[in-house]
């Protein structure tokens, strides 16, 4: 069946922007470079819910190394645009000392997330803490961030699907959507 190339969720409408064939064949790419990165190590994976948990399932999949995966909480958005306001990492139910740690997150934009996590994460003193993201608005980076995984940079604008939501609703789709 034909996918709609315009979707509407509540009360705005998107187009597709990034496909499902684009999407997987980035997640292969950094799936193979962790595999080659990680070698002989057995990282764990956190997956930041909710937004992660489509990326997670299809890049673990890609993944051939021994290693774990926890799915940790921590929000700091509401709406269209970033509040700034950051909650605790909650969930994380695995030892990280001296572990090499992944990150999977579904979206960095101003980059106060990923920085909180890695502050929270490190008092814990796991071997390393690397970030693997889906998606990076590099334009709107407001911290010094090293993302050492990033399937696709895009632009300033507000995106669902394959996960991602606007106000909980649109995460179920193949492609991401972009705000039209
Ligand atoms: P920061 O600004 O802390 O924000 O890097 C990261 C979190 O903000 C959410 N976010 C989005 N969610 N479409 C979404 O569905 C977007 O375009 C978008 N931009 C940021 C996301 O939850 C991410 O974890
Ligand atoms: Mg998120």
């Amino acid at each position: 069946m034909q996918r709609s190339r315009i979707i509407k969720v509540k009360d705005k409408t998107f187009a597709v922007s990034i496909s499902e064939r684009t999407l997987k064949g980035q997640i292969k790419r950094i799936a193979e470079q962790i595999n080659r990165d990680y070698e002989g190590k057995k990282p764990v994976f956190l997956a930041v819910l909710n937004g992660s948990f489509i990326f997670a399932a299809d890049l673990l999949r890609e993944i051939d190394l021994p290693c774990e995966i926890s799915f940790v909480k921590l929000a700091s958005y509401q709406g269209t645009s970033s509040t700034g306001t950051i909650r605790e990492v909650i969930g994380l139910g695995i030892d990280i000392t001296n572990r090499p740690v992944i990150i999977l997150e579904d979206i960095v934009d101003t980059g106060l997330t990923m920085a909180h996590m890695i502050d929270t994460l490190k008092k814990q003193n796991p071997a390393s803490i690397d970030i693997c993201t889906l998606l990076l608005k590099p334009s709107k980076l407001q911290v010094k961030l090293d993302v050492r995984y990033c399937c696709k940079q895009i632009p300033d604008d507000f995106v669902v699907g394959y996960g991602l939501d606007y106000d909980g609703f649109g995460r179920n789709t193949k492609d991401i959507y972009t705000i039209i």
